[in-house]
């Protein structure tokens, strides 16, 4: 199948995947609207489909997915990890257990449970095959102690039964959400604006090569279902400005670049504005930032993910585990804080202000399955925020379960 067509193909089922998404966990009045707008945007697809081929030449046309995925050196560390004394404080790992690692990434921090803790063992889960390779590179340097899973949060009950794991066995569980920098700083990866690549984002790789990458998402949508998701996953407040944007680059020429999208974006402002825009530092964030966000979330089906991991997590732990949880964005640290208060996520509004005295009511307390470790968010310390700036908006929950 040609790649375009596979990729139009795709994009269908990440969309619909999407909205069943959206609509059994029935989020925020936006997350609902968008569901309405990416639905429309594929029927209308849908119906173009059946009508002829139109759309070959508006496409992504030819984005080469694999482009610079290049090894990482072993040399440097890819990843410095976020809030690491406080992450190995909260789980308090004890000689011989079990550990979870769901996002192995660099392995930053699972090489810091492994120096800090004789006869762990670590458990390397990563949807990411590059970090799995790291994973498979450490096991061989710490032989038995390093079990490398390829996989999904939404994989894992399923392959824990294959290499049998039991349910409520693991002593402890980290989940250090969101992209790494190996997947970042690599131009070839398509998630950095600063960095010319293919507009790829695909977390995976070239595991799934038929999964939609951000350039099927921006080549291949309606004005109104962009908007949504810009608004929806990037909390963009000029979304219609930049979905329109897209929509009129993209008649000229397909977007292929990382750099010919934050060009797009930044061509829909003035001048003045591109840098205006303040990061949590104070420091000037390009005004795409919240764009690249937008489209890295629905590319990865991340909040979906992340549900399924936190109750992956919570399947996975025995009575008296520890998990940690460290978020990067509001979205992401909304939905956790909900699960672990034990709201149910299938139920609607849970997002919305109009539950606020519930929510006030079960604030401190926990839910049936988790007991807060400490009652606040946890935020990195100034000093490691200067040393590693890319923790900046980091967030850690640390909870017991019951
Ligand atoms: C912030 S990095 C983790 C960094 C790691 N803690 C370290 O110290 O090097 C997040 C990692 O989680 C992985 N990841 C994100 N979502 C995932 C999912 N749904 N399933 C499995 N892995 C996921 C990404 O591929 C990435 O490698």
């Amino acid at each position: 199948m040609p790649l375009l067509e596979a990729g139009l193909l795709s994009a269908t089922t990440i969309i619909i995947k999407t909205m069943i998404f959206h609509m059994s966990v029935r989020c925020s009045p936006i997350l609902r609207k968008t569901n309405l707008a990416v639905w429309r945007a594929w029927r209308s697809w849908n119906l173009s489909q059946h009508s002829s081929t139109v759309h070959a030449s508006s496409g992504p046309g030819p984005v080469d997915k694999s482009e610079e995925q290049s090894s990482v050196s072993t040399e440097k560390p890819p990843h410095t990890p976020v809030m690491l004394k406080e992450v190995l404080h909260y789980l308090d790992i004890q000689p011989g257990q079990v550990v979870l690692d769901m996002t192995f990434g660099g392995g930053g921090h699972t090489k810091a449970i492994l120096n800090m803790v004789p006869e762990v063992t670590v458990l390397a889960l990563d949807r990411d095959p590059t970090a799995i390779s790291l994973a498979e590179q450490l096991a061989k340097e710490h032989f038995g102690r390093v079990k490398p899973l390829l996989s999904r949060f939404s994989e894992l009950e399923a392959l824990m039964s294959n290499v049998n794991i039991k349910p409520g066995s693991i002593d402890a569980v980290l989940l250090d959400a969101g992209c790494s920098s190996m997947q970042m700083d690599q131009a070839g990866r398509g998630f950095s604006l600063s960095k010319d690549g293919p507009l790829d984002m695909r977390m995976d790789g070239e595991r799934y090569p038929d999964m939609p990458c951000a350039a099927d998402v921006v080549n291949t949508l309606d004005q109104q279902a962009l908007a949504s998701i810009l608004l929806a996953y990037g909390e963009e407040r000029q979304a219609r400005k930049i979905a329109s944007a897209i929509v009129e680059a993209r008649r000229v020429s397909p977007i292929t670049r990382t750099q010919q999208l934050a060009s797009v974006v930044a061509g829909s402002f003035p001048a003045a504005v591109i840098y205006a825009r303040k990061d949590r530092l104070n420091r000037p964030a390009h005004v795409a930032t919240k764009t690249f966000q937008a489209l890295r979330v629905f590319v990865n089906d991340e909040l979906n993910e992340l549900i399924a991991g936190l109750r992956a997590a919570q399947a996975a732990l025995r009575p008296g585990g520890r998990l940690c949880v460290i978020t990067f964005h509001s979205l992401e640290d909304r939905l956790v804080k909900h699960f672990l208060q034990g709201d149910d996520l299938s139920n609607l509004d849970h997002f919305s202000s109009r539950n606020h005295a519930t929510r006030k009511e079960k604030k401190d307390g926990g839910s049936g399955y988790w007991l807060p470790l400490r009652r606040k968010v946890i935020t990195p310390e100034k000093g490691d925020v200067k040393e590693n700036p890319r923790g900046r908006s980091a967030k850690l929950r640390a909870v017991l379960r019951r």
